[in-house]
């Protein structure tokens, strides 16, 4: 074993594949290596260590990944003290294929795994001829007391749940990531607090499906996630908390009316739909129909008029015939949601859909599909951002524009990118909230200018 004085001057470069978890376990990753001698790389060339943190939940980014790791076998070659680890969703769905097609590579851990990361790289470093694995998913490891390297700035991440215990039919995450598992309360709330002590201005609170958040000490009462969010809210320094992904029927009263309640938690939700049809929501597992899924908006709207909402879409599911996909036109024209993440069905091994329905919508049939959403969510979000203008929205400035550095730019409650002169009379820097009203808009993009806050 190497002790932190050898490993003290040794860099690790980590590069990050799929969503916002696993940019949260790459600063977690981050943060046990720093805890144990390692530095950070800037670029790949200085680098001791390499990981690589991995996707799994469409062939695409699996095949991206492949195509990476034959890049960096140049900086194998280059040095062959080289570490070079892939970590993450693929490297627990794919371990054979990975040693298979990319030999050189030294480390393969999986998502539970990363406490062990430094003895890993210790022995990887040492004359180990075949690759170092771990993959052992444990039900309990939530890396409790960990503090992770968060890159600095306004706005941070707090994973808050891991695993998924859902099991929609065409989903690989419950199989790589493992059952659903809450981090204790305290942690969540030890983490928030030292976020802020160093500047940090909004968390965003990270799990599969966020909003089944539970936690239970014995003889204590249960902390759900109405609870959490109350619990962080009198955290001075935070001025604005998110969440993704809460699952549609994870929703309480409780929860929204807690949204609604609190100022500083963001007016926007993550709502995966998946599909507007009921058969196709059925096929998939997902646990509600296409009427709980529209009353559910119903609710939140009602609840919450200054929401805005985003989805998850997938076309070309086994099964999906041309009226089930127009069901799910329709939900969008209906919804008109102000984002939306649209994909199309990708088979993965070990799934349900993988044994037991075909992938039987062509390749040209899903394209065409996706192409068309795309175009409708384009001309949907155009019009929801045009009917921004003439209201005032608080805005968390996190930077300077990029056209134009006089322009101080930020996010709205509603998560919408704004943009505003540097006002002349007043000094706004980021991780200020200010209220600016919106004169005019891109099709991404707010702009408007500041006012002075009521
Ligand atoms: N609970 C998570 C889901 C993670 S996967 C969340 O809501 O963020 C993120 C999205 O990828 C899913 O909502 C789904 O739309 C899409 N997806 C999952 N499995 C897929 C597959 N096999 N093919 C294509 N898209 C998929
Ligand atoms: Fe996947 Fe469904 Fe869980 S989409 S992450 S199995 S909620």
């Amino acid at each position: 074993m190497l002790d932190i004085e050898s490993r003290s001057g040794k860099k690790v470069f980590i590069e990050t594949y799929g969503c916002q978890m696993n940019l949260a376990d790459s600063e977690l990753m981050g943060g046990v290596l720093a805890g144990t001698g390692y530095g950070s790389a800037k670029t790949l060339d200085e680098a001791d260590v390499i990981l690589i943190n991995t996707c799994a939940v469409r062939e695409r980014a699996e095949d991206r990944i492949f195509g990476r790791l034959t890049d960096l076998l140049r900086y194998k070659n280059a040095n062959p003290d080289l570490v070079l680890g892939i970590a993450g969703c693929m490297a627990q769905h794919l371990r054979e294929k990975i040693i298979d097609q990319a030999p050189y590579v030294d480390i393969v851990v999986g998502p539970d795994s990363y406490r062990n990361l430094p003895a890993m790289i210790d022995k990887a470093t040492g004359e180990a001829a075949d690759p170092v694995l771990d993959l052992k998913l444990d039900k309990a490891e939530v890396y409790e007391g960990l503090t992770p390297k968060r890159r600095p700035g306004i706005s941070g991440w707090v994973s808050v749940q891991r695993g998924c215990d859902k099991f929609c039919t065409f989903c690989i995450v419950p199989f790589v990531r493992g059952r659903e598992r809450g981090v204790a309360p305290s942690e969540v709330v030890r983490q928030v607090r030292e976020m802020a002590e160093q500047g940090y201005k909004e968390v965003t609170l990270l799990g599969q499906t966020v909003n089944s958040y539970r936690h239970q000490l014995p003889g204590e009462p249960e902390t759900d996630f109405a609870d959490l969010l109350s619990m962080l809210v009198p955290i001075d320094g935070i001025e604005r908390i998110r969440f993704t992904s809460p699952y549609p029927t994870d929703f309480t009263p409780k929860l929204i009316e807690t949204i609604a309640r609190e100022d500083k938690i963001s007016k926007y939700l993550h709502l995966p739909a998946q599909s507007g049809s009921a058969r196709m929501l059925e096929m998939m597992r997902r646990q509600y129909t296409r009427d709980e899924y529209d009353k559910l908006i119903d609710d939140i709207r009602t609840a919450i008029p200054d929401i805005a909402l985003s989805t998850d879409i997938m076309v070309g599911s086994p099964g999906e015939t041309d009226e089930d996909f127009i069901q799910t036109v329709e939900l969008m024209e209906k919804t008109r949601f102000d984002f939306a993440y649209l994909f199309k069905y990708s088979e993965r091994s070990n799934t349900y859909a993988a044994r037991n329905m075909p992938d039987d919508v062509s390749e040209q049939e899903k394209g065409d599909r996706l192409r068309h959403i795309i175009e409708l969510q384009e001309s949907i979000s155009a019009e929801v951002f045009k009917q921004e203008i003439g209201r005032t929205r608080r805005v968390l400035v996190d930077g300077v524009s990029r056209r134009d550095e006089n322009d101080l730019a930020g996010r709205s409650d509603q998560f919408k990118r704004t943009i505003f002169p540097k006002p002349a009379d007043r000094e706004v820097k980021p991780g200020d909230i200010v209220d600016v009203r919106i004169t005019d808009c891109t099709s991404h993009t707010l702009i408007g200018e500041y006012v002075e806050s009521k």
